[in-house]
This record gives C-alpha cells, structure tokens and sequence, in this order.
C-alpha cells in the first residue's frame, strides 16, 4: 500500500484568499511567498513586526495581495483580528494554516531536580503550551466560522467551495523525540485536534472544511539550530523550509484530502494516517476494531456530552 503524497502545484489557488500564521520566518514565510507567486491573497500573522513587514514590502509589486498583521496566536483577540482582516477586505476566506510554533523552552524533566528546585514552576516550559496548542485551537475555532462563510462578493451564492484548515504538528505528533517534553505532548495534541476535527468540520454548510495535519521531520530553519551541524554529519535527510511549503501548499490545492496526515522527510510527503487506519486491525485486532468503531458511532455528533450538564464544572 502506497500513501506517498505528490503535493500538486499552486495554480487552483489563485485568487483564493489564505490565512496563516507564523509566517514572518522559516516554513510560514516560504508557504507566504509560495502562495503570493501563485496568485492567491495572503493574510500572514506572526509576532515578529520586522521581518513579517519586509515581507509583506517585498511582495508589494503584484497584484495579488500580501498582508502581514501583528498577531500573538496566544491571544484570542489576535486570532480574530488576523481572520477579519482578510474577510473585510477579499469577502471571503478560503484556507487556513496554523503554522506558528515554538520549540523546547528550559528542560521540563530535568535529571538534576531536587526537592528545592522542583518548588519553582516551570512558566518557560509551559509557554510552549501556549503557543502550539491553546494557539492553534483558538485558531482552529476562529477559522471554523470564518471559512464557511458565504463569499461577501457572491451576492448570495452558497454553492459550497473548497475550504480547508490545515495544522502544523510535528514528526514529534507521532514518535517521540528526546528531550522534547513538553514539545512532543504539544504536538501529539495537534494531531487528536486533526482527527477530532476532521469529521465535523467536513460538514460545515454552505461550504464543507477540510482539516488536515503537516508532521515534517528535520528542517532547516532556526528552530533547529541546536542540532543542524551533527544532523548534516550524520547524512540523514533534512527538509528546507521550501519543501514544506510546497507540501502544504499542495495540500490546500489537492482539493480532496481530508483527514490527513502528511509525514514529510528528505523532501518527500506520505499520509500516514492512511496507513494507521487501513492497518487498524492488524494493530488493534478485528474485534477491538468494531467495538471501537460502534462505541465512535453511539457519539454521534459529540452532542451529548454538551447536553449533559452533570459534566459541566
Ligand atoms: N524546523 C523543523 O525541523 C520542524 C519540524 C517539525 C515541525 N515544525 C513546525 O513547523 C512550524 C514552523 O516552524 P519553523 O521551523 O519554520 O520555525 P521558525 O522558528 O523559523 O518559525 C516559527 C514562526 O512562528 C512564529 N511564532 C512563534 N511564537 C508565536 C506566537 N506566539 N504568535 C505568532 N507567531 C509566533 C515565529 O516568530 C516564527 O516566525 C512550527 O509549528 C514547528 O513546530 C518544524
């Protein structure tokens, strides 16, 4: 069984209108650039004023529009600002990219705690929390309602177009990565986002959202500079930031893909998350399998569990 993902080229996505974040540097400012070459708006988020704004100046000089705004993706106010800005001024948005993330902070289970160090909170660790989870899910929530809105311009007309949320984890959203405490749980928790999400956004009316998740192995961007030189040593495959881009690039333009997972490595793209639930009852076994399957669909819709005040604190 194959699941190799051959990202198609940006080309259906001009004069779509995209959301990211994170895209002053590194992977998010490749995707930028990508998409603005294709003739899609980009509206680009980060907290780093300097090099988010020289971008938006050095992509000035064509007609499709490149617009970076100040937004900390911890803030819930920020998420929405950075969502209205490109609904007021194209009528409509078509994707959305949670793409800002931050790295391992201090050392979360360090071998040296004692019991008087252990009394200090670890408030640098848990900023990574912050950034690439309660981030992405005030994101995710914010993009649910933009994306299905009726286009403004379309007076009117709801016949359902392509949307898709696409979500930045990590090879770390699936194996672990030593030493990245707090950084690996982060990114697990993106992936559970991606499949909690990707039955019921898919049905979001007049237009149906596709969600997906990006889990890239090494990339050459500053994020990793702690390891690049040993990595190069080694001669195991590195992604530049264009690769990447041009994986989840391809995933917007793909139009299909729904539910996702795209392991990247070397430059190249698989769905993992085919392969996971083709061979579930190899893993699980048959009869784990169907309970499992007849427990997801007792849920329903998940309206249950919010019905139900007793679970409410
Ligand atoms: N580089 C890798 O090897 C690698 C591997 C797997 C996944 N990733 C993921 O790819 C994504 C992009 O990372 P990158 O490698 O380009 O790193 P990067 O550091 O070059 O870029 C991350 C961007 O996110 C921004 N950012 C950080 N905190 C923010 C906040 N609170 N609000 C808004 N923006 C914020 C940064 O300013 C920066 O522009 C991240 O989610 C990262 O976890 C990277």
């Amino acid at each position: 069984m194959t699941t190799q993902f051959h990202p198609p080229d940006a080309t259906p996505l001009k004069g779509k209108v995209v959301v990211l974040t994170g895209g002053a540097l590194g992977v998010g400012s490749c995707i930028v650039r990508l998409l603005h070459t294709a003739g899609a708006h980009v509206f680009f988020g980060d907290i780093l004023d300097e090099p988010g704004q020289a971008l938006e100046r050095e992509l000035s000089n064509n007609d499709a529009k490149a617009k970076f705004i100040h937004c900390d993706v911890t803030s819930y106010a920020d998420n929405l600002a950075l969502f209205d800005a490109a609904y007021s001024a194209c009528g409509h948005v078509d994707h959305a990219i949670a793409n800002a993330g931050l790295g391992e902070q201090g050392n979360m289970f360090d071998s040296e705690l004692t019991l008087e160090s252990i009394k200090e909170e670890p408030k640098k660790s848990m900023s990574i929390v912050d950034v690439n989870v309660k981030g992405p899910l005030y994101f995710a929530r914010v993009a649910s309602a933009y994306l299905k809105q009726p286009d403004v311009n379309g007076k009117g007309n709801t016949a359902a177009a392509d949307k898709s949320l696409t979500l930045v984890s990590s090879v770390a959203g699936f194996r672990e990565d030593p030493g990245l405490y707090v950084y690996v749980a982060s990114k697990h928790a993106i992936l559970g986002l991606m499949r909690v999400l990707r039955g019921t956004l898919i049905q979001s009316k007049p237009h149906p959202i596709r969600t997906n998740a990006i889990c890239p192995w090494m990339t050459k961007t500053r994020l990793v500079a702690g390891i690049e030189k040993v990595w190069a040593e080694s001669g195991l495959p590195s992604n530049s930031p264009e690769d990447v881009a041009r994986v989840i690039v391809g995933v917007l333009a793909d139009g299909k893909v729904n539910g996702g997972t795209m392991y990247i490595e070397g430059g190249r793209s698989w769905n993992i998350e085919q392969g996971l639930l083709a061979t579930r009852h190899e893993w699980l076994g048959a009869e784990r399998e169907k309970e499992l399957d007849r427990g997801t669909e007792l849920m329903g819709g998940g309206e249950h569990w919010t019905a139900n005040k007793s679970s409410q604190v």
